[in-house]
């Protein structure tokens, strides 16, 4: 096992405080307000969070504003996403009395799933309601799919809508023009989606949602962050395997190593010299670091149910 790296403290000073959007309280105190009022109208919330980060890009906000309403957890990207981890986590959920779907937002049979549990919810909201009233009435049931930052909201309206257009809101709350999309004869959708701040106030929740894409990789250290993604991936003997098979790296290239000398390593392997064959980390971080994002080394979960963050 590689041993720690120069860059062990560096991610204690990450700004965290920034995403895609530079989120100030005056922000926060918008996106309240405008969900507040959305949600008068709404009968169910469709939280979106990302399937690799399922407590980081969770913003818990959203049950507290949302308590009387029926709510849905969907878990997207799962298809960048450990699968073993993400049984765990839906049980985790489920355990918790909250419906939790999986969803790779590309497969037109996980939409379907979405759409299912919409219904499935909006029958609970009107239980008693539709009881006390005629026996034709038809409730519609109004949706807001809410969630931080590029954890696949928009993608969702959109495949949902069966629309191609993203009409996406990267402001602080709900926009102020609010459209219906009418789903089936009885789901209507709000047009955009209710946007949230990222959480960060879990064990490095800013870093791991950096290392994800759900806040940008500019604003932190490049290489600091590279290093503590290596780490990650050194710390599980699955992630450590598809590391070393991507990199084309043996066990003793790296076996008493710090991070930092393996970026080095990796930086070498891709070709990212300068002049005197130094190697350009930078080059190296910005690539392994995309490579992960993008799930290029494998199908990776940042957030494990075992860890003793998770209660
Ligand atoms: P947001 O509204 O929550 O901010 O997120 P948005 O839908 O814009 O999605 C953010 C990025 O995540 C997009 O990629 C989108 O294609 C991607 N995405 C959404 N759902 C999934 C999913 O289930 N799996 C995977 N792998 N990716 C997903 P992008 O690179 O920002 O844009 P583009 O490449 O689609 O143009």
């Amino acid at each position: 096992m590689a041993k720690r790296n120069k860059y062990e403290n560096k991610g204690e000073g990450i700004d965290t405080s920034k995403s895609n959007i530079n989120w100030y309280p005056g922000h926060m105190v918008k996106a309240i307000n405008d969900i507040k009022s959305v949600l008068k109208l709404i009968d169910i919330v469709v939280q979106v969070c990302d399937a690799r980060l399922p407590l980081s890009s969770c913003n818990p906000l959203i049950e507290e504003l949302a308590q009387d309403k029926q709510k849905i957890m969907v878990l997207n990207k799962k298809d960048l996403a450990d699968d073993e981890e993400t049984k765990k986590w839906i049980k985790y959920f489920e355990a918790k009395d909250m419906l939790c779907l999986a969803v790779d937002s590309s497969q037109p049979q996980d939409i379907k799933k979405i759409i299912d549990a919409i219904i499935t919810k909006g029958k609970d909201a009107y239980k008693t309601k539709v009881e006390s009233l005629s026996v034709d009435f038809r409730p519609i049931y109004r949706v807001l799919i809410a969630g931080i930052p590029n954890v696949g909201k928009s993608t969702i309206i959109n495949k949902i809508a069966k629309r191609n257009a993203a009409e996406t809101s990267n402001k602080p709350g709900v926009t102020v023009r609010k459209q219906w999309i009418r789903v089936q004869d009885n789901i209507e959708l709000l047009d955009t989606p209710g946007l949230l701040w990222p959480r960060l106030d879990n064990n490095n929740a800013g870093e791991k949602l950096a290392l994800t894409g759900n806040i940008k990789q500019e604003i932190l250290e490049i290489e600091g962050l590279a290093c503590k993604g290596i780490e990650y991936m050194l710390s599980n003997e699955r992630y450590l395997s598809m590391f070393k098979e991507k990199y084309k790296l043996e066990d003793e290239d790296i076996e008493y190593i710090d991070s930092y000398d393996i970026l080095e390593l990796v930086g070498r392997k891709r070709g990212c010299l300068m002049s005197g064959g130094h190697v350009d980390t930078e080059k190296a971080a910005k690539i392994f670091l995309d490579e992960l994002k993008d799930g290029k080394i494998g199908k990776i979960t940042l957030e494990s149910v075992e860890s003793e963050d998770v209660k």
